[in-house]
């Protein structure tokens, strides 16, 4: 333990980070940064090659940052023996959702049996993957015990959330308060320390358990509230009442209030999926979660609520949405980042094309609609110009990318179906807002 926490202190320690995505990569690079020797591992070989050649696969971040970082002291691999020269192991890999949206543990468990073969005295494996409590008691530690070292005597086990939101330029994953529990006293010791040489701040919790479970509180917190005023957006628009003026004048109350906006439905990797591991925990205690069933529920329904709005509005225009051709404005599930998983985008789309209409897309950070795990649209983005845009029924905002801004964009535009309230109510465009 003491040879561990001084090479720490001395930032000697070799940090190895498993999973080089949206949560691995910016935690590789602060400890690179930080002046740690740092492994990159990640079962995908086009990014750990495209790391070694100093090129950026996400688009906030920047390539010069990566390439500076992997001249000096970052290595990236796909050859999981070098997890034996690692000091601390953390791990950063998908936690999905089954197709009955149960936990899917599966790589938190193949990144276990990965480590395995390789754990030594003196390790310390943090598992930073959203997952429900008692994940990193009941699922890693057996495993890291079936080779007859001890935790807490001879390694040491974690569990600290991580708190990434990309994009945002406000705050940083040194800046971002750290959560850390352990398995043990000597766990949590070890993963201060680690963590501590890094971030301006630890929060130390007592148990696992408790890091696991705030890390979901915060991301069933954002559903909740997003179904909520996705739910006033259907009762207000339904009185003729504008949601997006009544949240700006609630707003202005100082205190006790904090504003949600309503959209085309959840997406990311956290938000949609991490609220029903709790709510898939709780069964097994015999307790139904019902804020997050319904929350999942009122969100999980608003694509449809939106198509439903946008076929009402071709109607009012006197066509059919059989043949109408729609243009919808962002795949990426939020503004001005690249990140299209999970994103409602897809389904407005499919709904559309279900309906008869001719679908294409717009996004500036997606120009090729990717395969994913239920998707397959196969298109390609259109032009993001005031002419493009004429040659449409109508456009669909599904994600308020800065570009998308520009109400030049919309000037020939006849109808515009806008979930995200960002196209003026002015000039020829009707504005449907929904
Ligand atoms: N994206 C976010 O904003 C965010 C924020 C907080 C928490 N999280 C959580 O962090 C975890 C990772 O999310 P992410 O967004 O970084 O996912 P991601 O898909 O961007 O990255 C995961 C990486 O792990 C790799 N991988 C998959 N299986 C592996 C294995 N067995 N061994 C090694 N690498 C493997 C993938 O190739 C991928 O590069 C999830 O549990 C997620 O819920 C994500």
């Amino acid at each position: 333990m003491n040879d561990l926490l001084s090479k720490i202190e001395s930032h000697t320690a070799r940090v190895g980070v498993i999973g080089l995505g949206y949560v691995g990569l910016p935690l590789a690079l602060l400890f690179e940064e930080s002046g740690f020797h740092v492994l990159g591992f990640d079962v995908d070989a086009s990014k750990t090659e495209a790391l070694n050649r100093g090129e950026s696969y996400i688009r906030h971040i920047g390539a010069d940052r990566i390439a500076a970082a992997f001249a000096r002291r970052a290595r990236a691999t796909t050859d999981f023996r070098h997890l034996a020269e690692c000091d601390a192991i953390i791990i950063c890999v998908p936690t999905p959702l089954g197709r009955h949206r149960e936990p899917d543990l599966k790589y938190i468990r193949m990144t276990a049996d990965a480590i395995v073969p390789h754990l030594r005295r003196g390790h310390l494996i943090v598992l930073e993957s959203t997952t429900y409590p008692g994940t990193t008691r009941q699922e890693l530690l057996p495993r890291l015990e079936s080779t007859g070292l001890s935790c807490g005597r001879d390694f040491f086990l974690a569990f600290s959330p991580e708190r990434e939101d990309p994009g945002n330029q406000n705050f940083s994953t040194k800046s971002i308060p750290k959560i850390v529990g352990g398995i043990d006293e000597a766990s949590l010791r070890a993963a201060t320390a680690l963590y501590g040489s890094v971030v301006d701040r630890v929060v130390i919790v007592t148990s696992a358990e408790i890091a696991e479970s705030s890390k979901l509180l915060e991301n069933i917190f954002r559903a909740v509230n997003i179904a909520l005023v996705n739910e006033l957006k259907v009762v207000f628009d339904r009185m003729g009442i504008d949601v997006w003026q009544v949240i700006e004048a609630a707003k202005t109350k100082p205190f006790g209030f904090m504003a949600f906006y309503p959209g085309p439905g959840l997406g990311g990797h956290c938000i949609p999926l991490d609220p029903f591991y709790l709510a898939w925990k709780a069964a097994e205690y015999g307790i139904w979660a019902r804020f997050i069933e319904l929350a999942g529920e009122v969100n999980t329904a608003m694509p449809r609520y939106v198509v439903d709005r946008t076929v009402e509005a071709i109607n009012a225009d006197g066509k059919s949405i059989v043949g109408s051709k729609i243009l919808v404005l962002g795949l990426s599930y939020k503004a001005d980042i690249d990140d299209d998983r999970e994103s409602p985008s897809f389904e407005l789309i499919e709904l559309l094309q279900e309906r008869g209409a001719a679908v294409s897309y717009c996004d500036p950070y997606v120009p090729v609609a990717r395969r994913g795990r239920k998707h397959d649209l196969g298109l390609k983005s259109v032009p993001c110009t005031a002419e493009e845009f004429a040659t449409y029924d109508a456009v669909l905002v599904s994600t308020a990318h800065s570009q998308f801004r520009d109400p030049s964009l919309y000037k020939n535009v006849k109808l515009a179906v806008d979930t995200r309230n960002i196209i003026p109510t002015q000039g020829a465009t009707r504005v449907v807002r929904a």
